[in-house]
């Protein structure tokens, strides 16, 4: 993956934002980096003022690594902060513009969208929910998931929202971790016509887990569902009649906002913790600079908020800038590949933030979809999610921001909350592929197993060097792994990011990509071990080995190898259960490219798979050395079977 950025570093191709853009951005004065990297405390606290608070922090920051507390003592609401905040000036300003698949328009203003809130707020609290319990959203994206996620920050109630194609067995491992008691869901969506049946994978996925007592179903797709006596209750009946205020509850900066679950390197989720203050602070800076948000701007995110992109560029950061959403609900390719242009268009959208496995799949359709449209409102475009090539990135400014709009690569994690790595659009000059610098205030650099920052050019790891506000306070329920994931490759208080980059002459970062077991498959996080077990839980499966392959338009497809148990025989039909499994168990988000089977698998000699070695197979690499393996042979078995498949 190191060869794509290669390329570029070659090519030598600069970008500066237009000359307009950059006198009016928000951001326009170089010296900001230096300031910030002098005080980082002193210039997160200059931001903190654009924050509401009811009682103000009596220290910036408390810092025990790898622990952090923000805004000590700092007393806010971040639905108000998100909501009430814009009352004065923009009560009748779009909120948000939501489009359905099927074309159906829904426009809420601050005061709508805050009247919903608080409808949603008071049924939660007559729900007996109440300060601190986690509450499972598990929404398509529609307004509801919005109005769910603010109304539980309204009363102090921390969600855990979960991707709505995610299963139901998923779904109900996260609400049993969480011990979450409410769950938000709806009937079904549809996605490019076909309706997904949400509340059947519900009603599988919680049967098992005991923990929901009350389930609130928003009527949406009109499909035929159970709705179970006691439990389950209409949005629209329990909406009915709610009062339309909601007082916030005064939480600490340090209270925690939100959970939000990812995939590691061990066989489970991980909920990563997020709290109040420090992450309003994060997400509001963030998006006025590194977006460029102006009172007029129409800003739409392609993401979905099951995913923490969606927590931080749809929900909470822009909404604290007072920012108009566009959000849609669909495929990109329905009813046709001209969609999102389509979207942009008649919306008048001026910010798009995307991710690069959408990029190259609209180069791969090709530029006509874009040009039968005016996307000519569009003045800044983003990417997110994994690395984005430089023959994507350079397609992107030139069909989608017809050569004029700067486009921010912004590098970051769920873990992080905030962009951490990405150009200031009105003052860096851009590269294709790179994601440029360290937002400020943030000490980015790129490590050796030893700790040493790599020579320009030299492969290394990603690490933060300081902490920043938004950063994950814990893994819930597991401050072990908290400490053994993030900081304990180097000296405790050194974040370690799972990516592998390298940075060049002039400083900027080139991000190349998972050093772990992660697999980013068109930009969703799955764990080779969490994918494993699902594989070994299926009873013709003895043994799984899975891992990323290289895929020009998704980063990387899902390759699985795997020996069945005594007695099964290799069949098409065997493969396609396989693979309906995996959609039924984790979602079809996560379905393999191949699965391989083999009699065996490449192990040490203490009986572990090797990943690496599977991986180096998947993409037709040298697998390096192979002497710690049980038995060689197995390599150039596994070899034949993968060349085979192209
Ligand atoms: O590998 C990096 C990749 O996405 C990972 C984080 O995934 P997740 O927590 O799901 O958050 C995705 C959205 C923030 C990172 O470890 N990644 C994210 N953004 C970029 C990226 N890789 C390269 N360039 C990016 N801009």
């Amino acid at each position: 993956m190191g060869e794509k950025s290669d390329q570029s570093q070659k090519s030598g191709a600069l970008f500066k934002a237009p000359e307009d853009f950059a006198k009016s951005a928000n951001v326009n004065d170089p010296d900001i980096y230096r300031i910030a990297d002098e005080n980082p405390e002193k210039f997160w606290e200059k931001n903190a003022e654009n924050i509401e608070w009811y009682s103000k922090w009596e220290k910036v920051l408390e810092w025990e690594p790898p622990h952090s507390k923000w805004f000590v003592g700092g007393k806010l609401n971040a639905c108000y902060n998100c909501l009430d905040v814009n009352l004065k000036e923009r009560a009748d300003k779009n909120a948000l513009i939501w489009e359905s698949e099927s074309g159906e328009i829904l426009k809420y203003t601050y005061k709508e969208l805050l009247e919903e809130v608080c409808k949603f707020a008071n049924v939660l609290k007559d729900l007996g929910v109440k300060k601190g319990d986690i509450v499972t959203i598990y929404l398509p994206m529609i307004p509801q998931v919005i109005i769910s996620m603010l109304a539980c920050a309204r009363i102090g109630a921390p969600h855990s929202v979960v991707f709505a194609a995610f299963s139901g067995e998923s779904l109900a491992t996260r609400i049993g971790n969480a011990n979450s008691r409410i769950l938000v869901t709806c009937d079904g969506y549809s996605r490019r016509g076909k309706v997904v049946e949400q509340k059947n994978k519900v009603d599988d996925g919680i049967r098992s887990c005991g923990i929901v007592d009350k389930v609130v179903v928003v009527k949406h797709q009109n499909n035929d569902i159970q709705m179970k006596d006691g439990r389950d209750l209409w949005w629209h009946d329990v909406m009915e009649g709610a009062d339309t205020s909601c007082e916030p509850e005064i939480m600490d900066s340090e209270d925690m906002l939100f959970l939000m679950y990812t995939s590691g390197t061990t066989g489970k989720p991980k909920g990563i913790v997020h709290t109040t203050g420090g992450y309003m602070v994060a997400t509001q800076t963030t998006s006025k600079f590194i977006f460029d948000l102006k009172e007029d701007d129409i800003y739409w995110c392609t993401a979905d908020c099951g995913w923490i992109t969606g927590h931080s560029y749809i929900v909470y950061g822009p909404l604290a800038n007072g920012t108009t959403l566009v959000t849609y609900e669909g495929a990109p390719d329905y009813p046709d590949k001209d969609r999102y242009w389509d979207i942009i268009e008649r919306h008048k959208v001026t910010i798009l933030y995307t991710a690069p496995t959408a990029i190259r799949t609209f180069m791969k359709w090709g530029p006509s979809w874009p040009q039968m449209h005016d996307i000519s409102t569009l003045r800044l475009i983003g990417s997110v999610g994994e690395p984005i090539n430089p023959g994507a990135w350079l397609w992107y400014h030139e069909n989608i921001g017809l050569g004029k709009c700067p486009v921010v690569d912004t590098w970051w994690q769920t873990e992080t909350g905030m962009i951490m790595i990405s150009a200031l659009p009105g003052i860096t000059t851009t590269k294709p592929g790179s994601a440029t610098m360290a937002f400020p205030g943030i000490k980015a650099a790129v490590l050796d197993e030893k700790g040493n920052e790599t020579a320009p050019g030299e492969d290394g790891y990603l690490a933060i060097l300081n902490p920043w506000p938004s950063m994950v306070r814990t893994v819930f329920g597991n401050e072990e792994r908290f400490i053994e994931t993030y900081w304990s490759k180097w000296d405790n208080k050194t974040y370690f990011a799972g990516d592998g980059a390298k940075r060049d002459d002039d400083g900027y970062f080139w991000i190349i990509g998972r050093v772990d077991d992660v697999i980013k498959v068109s930009g969703h996080r799955i764990g080779s071990a969490e994918f494993e077990s699902i594989m070994v839980s299926h009873p013709s499966v003895a043994e799984a080995g899975v891992v990323g392959k290289e895929d020009e338009i998704r980063g990387e497809v899902i390759y699985c190898y795997v020996t069945l148990r005594t007695g099964v025989e290799e069949s098409e039909d065997i493969k396609k259960e396989l693979i309906t499994y995996v959609e039924r168990n984790i979602g079809p988000f996560a379905r393999p490219k191949q699965i391989i089977f083999a009699d065996d698998l490449p192990k040490t000699r203490s009986g572990k798979i090797m990943r690496r070695v599977l991986k180096a197979i998947a993409n037709e690499k040298d697998p390096g050395d192979l002497t710690t393996l049980q038995d060689p042979d197995v390599v150039q078995v596994l070899k034949q079977k993968t060349k085979l498949l192209d």
